[in-house]
């Protein structure tokens, strides 16, 4: 009887150890509670006397129990797999304009999003879901984006497709504008006290990275932040940080230059 609570602590010791995975934890209080461990054996008992005789109790009982602890320990690995395919199937729902590598789709207005860090793919997908992005008649790839992620059930969802996004291999495009990435370099002094020297991000001011992106896509935002489609809602406050930068870029020449130079960062 004494071996028998021994293997089940143990194997709940190995579990925690194995996942922190919530789920999992879930699952195995299902199957461990502390109160019914005693019932169970004595059930176990119990229906070793309909095994014959000649059967030692134990070579039946330790097989049973080492069963027993391989299917915690799977269920965990089983609960790890299943996160990320449920990250794959969510993300078929964003292939036909981000595209199956996350590179995005120029034509569509769809940005390259492969690698793109969890943390700012949540916020950015939960301020198209709470009307903060893609809520004016103007914004028309904000508006074609914020139904897709109003078709995301839950903010574990979100969590569970970002993550996913952020696990494919990061896409370089060549650049597709003209300008001056010498000109660039002192407008981008401004900008990389929060986005980093190297256009990297920083998350602790909520600055995405900007290294790496697609121009057209940049010159696309600016120009967003500086009419006030993006940043100038007051529950936006990332948005409002940002705004007034843009707003430091006089005109076309300098949006321009100021991409041309964050074409040449390496994040
Ligand atoms: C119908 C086409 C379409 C689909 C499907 C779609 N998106 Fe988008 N997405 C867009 C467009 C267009 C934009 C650009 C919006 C803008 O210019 O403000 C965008 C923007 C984004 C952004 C903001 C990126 C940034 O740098 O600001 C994220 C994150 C994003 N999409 C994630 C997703 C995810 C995750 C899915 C799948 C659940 C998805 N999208 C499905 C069209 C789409
Ligand atoms: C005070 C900090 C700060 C400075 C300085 C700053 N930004 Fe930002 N930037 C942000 C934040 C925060 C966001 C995210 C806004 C959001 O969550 O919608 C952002 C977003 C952006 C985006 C949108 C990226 C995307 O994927 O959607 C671009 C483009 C951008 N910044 C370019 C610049 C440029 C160019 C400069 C310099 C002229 C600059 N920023 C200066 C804080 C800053």
């Amino acid at each position: 009887m004494k071996s028998m609570t021994y293997a089940f602590q143990m194997g709940k010791v190995l579990h925690n150890l194995d996942s922190s995975d919530f789920e999992c934890k879930f699952r195995l209080c299902l199957f461990l509670p502390a109160g019914n461990i005693r019932a169970f054996t004595t059930l176990a008992w119990s229906r070793m006397r309909l095994i014959p005789k000649p059967l030692p109790r134990r070579i039946v009982l330790w097989p049973a129990l080492l069963l027993i602890c391989g299917l915690n320990l799977s269920g965990c690995r089983l609960g790890a797999t299943d996160a990320a395919t449920r990250g794959k199937e969510l993300f078929e729902t964003c292939v036909p304009c981000h595209q199956q590598d996350g590179s995005g789709s120029r034509v569509l207005g769809a940005p390259n999003i492969a690698g793109m860090k969890e943390w700012y793919v949540e916020e950015e997908v939960d301020k198209f879901r709470d009307g903060v992005r893609g809520m004016q008649f103007s914004d028309m790839e904000g508006m074609r984006m914020r139904p897709m992620a109003l078709s995301l059930p839950t903010d574990e969802d979100v969590k569970t497709v970002a993550h996913y996004v952020e696990s494919l291999p990061p896409v370089r495009h060549a650049s597709s504008l003209p300008g001056d990435p010498k000109a660039g370099g002192a407008l981008y002094a401004t900008c990389s006290a929060c986005h980093g020297a190297n256009g990297a991000g920083n998350q602790d001011l909520g600055a995405p990275r900007i290294g790496g992106i697609d121009d057209w896509y940049l010159a696309t935002q600016i120009r967003k932040f500086k009419s006030g489609v993006r940043g100038a809602n007051p529950k936006d406050f990332e948005g409002q940080l940002m705004r007034p930068m843009a707003l430091t870029l006089a005109n076309d020449d300098a949006v321009r230059n100021v991409i041309a130079y964050i074409g040449t960062l390496q994040p």
